[in-house]
């Protein structure tokens, strides 16, 4: 069982929760949603372990082979099975004093219901009480990043906001004050785009940016925690072997042991080619025009 625990706890509580019932952020992006194992019927250890083998093909449940050996795979199955389906119990939660949060709920607790969704943050401020103004400010200073917020303005972006210790007061505050990384990831206007490199600008903002920053500075949230980083598309030094063939080939082929994935079966050629002029014009050669290269060996090519 504690083998189960620790299995578990580390595999698939981000799937189907803490306590087994599938109440998770993941769920709320996955269809199927992973299962309600305290709502499960018909579910045996052995049907378990033929699962995390094989996998439920067209779901999120993967196939376990490689990553979890037989012992683990039977000891998590009969865990699943004591803890939530025969006992509905709650097995453990993140915020405890063994996981380095003591007292949590005591000290934290006017910030649950905006967590948990129980309280929307659309609701405006002047309506809540003293102890929901209050859970508010917390819930906005120091859980946010972790806990993604329950409203329906489309102007949060999923990363740590860097205030500073200021107080958020409204959630439309973080437009006129984007983070260190939001910076990177204001909308970026190039003039006298033609069509071509239009159309890979919009490509190149939609599928790339999230990685490479819409100023292509590889500076934003996502890309300055990559490991390797996005290189920066605006320094010359990091893309004097960026030419037309070397861009069209990464793109199409991705990049081996990197988060670069391969785009060739997702753009056609022709995409592929505007996402390359686009890059080119907006990032590239300016840099290289502002900033000449000077020799020495570029560090990073690859
Ligand atoms: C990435 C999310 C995810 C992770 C991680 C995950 N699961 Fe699942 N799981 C799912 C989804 C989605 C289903 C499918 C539910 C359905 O078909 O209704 C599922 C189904 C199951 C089922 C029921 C299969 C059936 O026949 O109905 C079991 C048992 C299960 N998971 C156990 C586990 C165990 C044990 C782990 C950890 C070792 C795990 N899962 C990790 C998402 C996940
Ligand atoms: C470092 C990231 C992080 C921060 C910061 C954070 N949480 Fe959590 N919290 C989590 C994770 C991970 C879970 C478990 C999620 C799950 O079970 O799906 C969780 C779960 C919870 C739960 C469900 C019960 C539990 O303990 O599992 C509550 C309630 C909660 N958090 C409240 C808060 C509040 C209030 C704050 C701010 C004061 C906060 N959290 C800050 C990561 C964080
Ligand atoms: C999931 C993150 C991610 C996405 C999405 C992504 N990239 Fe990358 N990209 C990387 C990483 C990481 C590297 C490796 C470091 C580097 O060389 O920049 C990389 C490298 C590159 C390189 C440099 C290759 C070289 O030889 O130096 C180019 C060009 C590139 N990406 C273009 C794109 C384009 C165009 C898109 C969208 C169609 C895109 N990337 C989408 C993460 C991403």
């Amino acid at each position: 069982m504690a083998l189960g625990r620790q299995v578990y706890n580390f595999r698939c509580y981000f799937c189907h929760g803490y306590s087994g019932d599938g109440k998770t952020v993941a769920a709320q992006m996955l269809e199927p949603k992973p299962r309600d194992f305290t709502k499960a019927e018909g579910l045996t250890p052995a049907a378990m372990v033929k699962r995390l083998r094989d996998g439920k093909p067209g779901t999120a449940m993967k196939s376990f082979t490689g990553t979890l050996s037989d012992r683990e795979m039977e000891a998590v199955a009969a865990f699943v099975m004591d803890e939530f389906v025969t006992r509905k119990a709650p097995n453990t939660s993140y915020h405890t004093p063994e996981n380095g949060w003591p007292d949590h709920q005591r000290k934290y607790g006017a910030a649950y219901p905006f967590v948990l969704g129980e309280q929307s943050l659309d609701q405006p401020v002047a309506e809540l009480g003293t102890e929901a103004q209050a859970g508010r400010k917390l819930y906005l200073d120091a859980c946010v990043t972790c806990h993604e917020p329950k409203t329906t303005s489309k102007n949060w972006e999923s990363f740590p906001l860097s205030h500073m210790g200021e107080i958020i007061r409204d959630p439309v505050d973080l437009v006129s004050r984007p983070s260190v990384y939001g910076l990177h990831d204001r909308p970026f206007e190039v003039a006298g785009l033609d069509e071509h490199q239009k159309a890979g600008k919009k490509i190149y903002d939609d599928n790339c940016a999230f990685c490479h920053a819409r100023d292509g500075s590889g500076k934003n949230w996502i890309g300055s925690f990559l490991e390797p980083h996005p290189r920066d598309f605006t320094d010359p030094a990091q893309t004097r072997h960026l030419d037309r063939d070397r861009l069209l080939k990464v793109m199409r082929e991705g990049l081996a042991n990197t988060s670069m994935p391969a785009w060739g079966s997702v753009l056609s050629t022709d995409q592929m080619s505007d996402v390359a002029a686009y890059l080119d014009t907006a990032f590239i050669q300016p840099a290289r025009k502002a900033r000449p290269p000077s020799g020495g060996a570029d560090g990073l090519q690859r």
